[in-house]
């Protein structure tokens, strides 16, 4: 079953999972991560940068792999995955340009794009520890409900709640583009650790049915459930409709601190 975590703060599930992921850098310098966009993950990137800083080590072989982008959005454009990882990640941590790649959502070359992710992940040799936001809708990534938990890197069309939820980083809510290529929860099931924040009360229903409800398409944050090392990390409103949240809470208390996450 996934791990949870309940912290109290953004700030504390940034440091959480900044030190697990830099132990993996420690271990390993060529670590390939999946990184995930939108707001949750910020604190994590806040966190590593942090960490850099005050303790420097070599990440110029760090090497990353985004989890979706928009399609049909011009190149350079500021709400494109590819400029928010650019600014977010890339800059802020001093990585590899070259090492970090984002699904080509080139209307021009779309076709084979989500192939050619497929096969750069897998000469990777594949991601050690993926990021993860969860939608409202219950998504990873952008598949939407219904995505096959077979799937792999594809053009997805966003579900309305998603475009609205997104409306925010653009002009007007009709800037949006409709449709995305995203990694396949088959690609995310592949990574070997699944990292997935929450925070806020809005994510707290799709939390409680990834988590605890019945493994379906319909919910593809349930995909979780088919994983053997997955840990969630939620603030208190995220975690407020998990049935079995006691339970968590004993076990994360009683762990042995040597585990790591
Ligand atoms: P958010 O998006 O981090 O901006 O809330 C999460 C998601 O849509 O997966």
């Amino acid at each position: 079953m996934a791990e949870i975590v309940v912290v109290e703060s953004k700030r504390a599930a940034g440091e959480l999972v900044a030190a697990s992921v830099r132990r993996l850098i420690e271990a390993k310098a060529d670590t390939v991560l999946g990184l995930a966009t939108g707001s949750t993950p910020l604190p994590i990137y806040a966190a590593l940068a942090e960490s850099f800083r005050s303790n420097p080590i070599d990440v110029s072989r760090l090497r990353g792999f985004a989890l979706d982008e928009y399609v049909g959005l011009p190149p350079g454009h500021p709400e494109s995955y590819r400029a928010v990882i650019d600014r977010d990640v890339v800059a802020a941590l001093g990585l590899t340009p070259n090492n970090i790649h984002v699904p080509n959502g080139d209307l021009a070359t779309l076709e084979g794009a989500g192939a050619a992710y497929e096969r750069a992940i897998e000469a990777a040799g594949g991601i050690d520890l993926q990021i993860l936001g969860i939608g409202r809708t219950g998504h990873l990534g952008f598949n939407e409900p219904g995505s096959s938990f077979a799937s792999r890197t594809r053009v997805k069309t966003l579900a309305p709640k998603s475009r609205a939820d997104n409306a925010r980083f653009f002009p007007t809510p009709d800037d949006v583009p409709r449709h995305c290529i995203t990694q396949g929860l088959g690609t995310i099931r592949r990574a070997r650790h699944l990292v997935l924040l929450a925070f806020g009360a809005d994510k707290a229903a799709a939390i409680a049915a990834a988590v605890e409800g019945p493994v379906t398409a319909s919910q593809p944050g349930s995909a979780i459930q088919l994983h053997e090392h997955v840990t969630v990390v939620l603030d208190e409103a995220a975690a407020a409709q998990l049935a079995n949240l006691d339970y968590y809470r004993y076990i994360w208390a009683n762990k042995p601190a040597w585990q790591g996450i």
